[in-house]
């Protein structure tokens, strides 16, 4: 089975970039009959501002394993200032990118306006840069 990783960039509750990310790995699961599992920084904040290594603190290190272990990625971040999110950059900085290679990741993100609509091309991509090449 497909494994989807849909990962939410937002802390805000309730998040229009968790709704959109949600939508579409459902979207993919259902033509791959794949599983999605959720990682939502929302509810990952308080240990995710504590980790800054691996192995991190629960529940984070189980969210980046599966990140690490996915088989197609969702990603999806609000803009703010123009970029991602602290908390999504954050939670990226500590996957291991070499695990990355080869999972193909969809980039998403929200926005107040169209204004910053090349941020998922100008700063998003190269977070995944060796997936998404
Ligand atoms: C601190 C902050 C900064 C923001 N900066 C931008 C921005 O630079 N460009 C933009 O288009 N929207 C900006 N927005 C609007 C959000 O990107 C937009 O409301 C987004 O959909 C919020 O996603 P969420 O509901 O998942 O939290 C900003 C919002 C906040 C709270």
């Amino acid at each position: 089975m497909t494994s989807i990783v849909a990962i939410a960039g937002s802390l805000g509750k309730p998040s229009r970039t968790r709704l959109l990310v949600e939508d579409v790995a459902r979207r993919v699961a259902a033509r791959t009959s794949g599983a999605v599992t959720l990682v939502d920084v929302a509810e990952l904040a308080p240990e995710l501002g504590r980790s800054f290594s691996r192995p991190a603190a629960e529940p984070v290190e189980t969210a980046l394993a599966a990140i690490e272990k996915a088989d197609l990625i969702v990603a999806g971040s609000p803009i703010y200032k123009g970029s991602y999110s602290g908390f999504f950059k954050h939670l990226i900085d500590l996957v291991d990118y070499r695990a990355l290679t080869g999972a193909p990741v969809a980039l998403l993100a929200t926005g107040g306006s169209d204004r910053h609509a090349l941020a998922v091309e100008h700063q998003m991509r190269p977070l995944f840069a060796p997936s998404t090449r």
